[in-house]
């Protein structure tokens, strides 16, 4: 299995090598990485992001693989943000094998059904750019940017911002590792938000989102 703290903590190494910094200790027994670390590195230059989707769909085994690795991603990495308050995780599944398509949170305990989508209802009217309402399902990241205003004002937030990155890497290179394409992008729209999920943007914000499925053109 990818080591993602492993990954990240060489990229970190990296861009402060390039940029004539100095390493801090923490990074620096990172030096020597396993063998899929290496290939993945490897691979990265030549990824792309994916944004248009064919009608194909994901099985809900990766659902399952991020339910389990997220949250401890986050302690991972930021140990002391991810106690005090927990990034929450919510599944958009439009096409998901066995999963009847609807809004979903993800929990340690399986994933809660917030919203079946109506008859004919699809993820169009929930995000700005029509491409990503094709994809197979959308992850959002969301949480709470007044508690991270009131822990650490201006800088919270960005730390926040980076947790729903890492968040977000880690589940597009699950994606990838399990033949799926995905991209990164805004998410749903505000109104879909409060909407659909009784996000009001403060309390519950959503950070970055990842959308997921089998890209328009494989196999052609
Ligand atoms: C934080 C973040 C937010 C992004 N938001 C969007 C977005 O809303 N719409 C979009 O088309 N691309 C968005 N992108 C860009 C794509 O994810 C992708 O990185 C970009 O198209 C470049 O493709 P590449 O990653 O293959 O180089 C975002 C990227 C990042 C890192």
């Amino acid at each position: 299995m990818l080591n993602d703290v492993e990954i990240v903590v060489k990229l970190r190494v990296e861009a402060r090598e390039r940029a004539g910094e100095p390493i801090r200790e923490a990074y620096s027994g990172v030096e020597q990485v396993s063998p899929q670390t290496s290939m993945l590195l490897e691979a990265l230059p030549a990824r792309s992001a994916v944004k248009y989707y064919s009608a194909e769909s994901i099985q809900p085994a990766f659902l399952d693989q991020l339910r389990g690795e997220l949250k401890k991603i986050d302690e991972a990495l930021w140990p002391h943000e991810a106690n005090a308050q927990a990034l929450r995780y919510f599944i958009a599944a439009s096409r998901v094998d066995g999963l009847e398509s609807g809004i979903y949170e993800l929990t340690p305990n399986g994933s809660k059904l917030i919203a079946i989508f109506a008859p004919g209802e699809g993820l169009g009217s929930m995000v700005l750019q029509p491409e990503f309402a094709d994809a197979a399902a959308i992850l959002l990241t969301v949480g709470s940017l007044r508690s991270a205003l009131e822990s650490r004002g201006a800088h919270g937030h960005r730390i926040l911002l980076s947790r729903a990155g890492a968040a977000c890497e880690y589940a597009w290179l699950t994606a990838i590792a399990a033949g799926y394409s995905a991209s990164i992008f805004a998410g749903f729209l505000p109104s879909a938000l409060r909407f659909k999920l009784g996000l009001d943007g403060f309390e519950a914000s959503q950070l970055l989102a990842l959308a997921v499925g089998h890209a328009l053109n494989e196999g052609a």
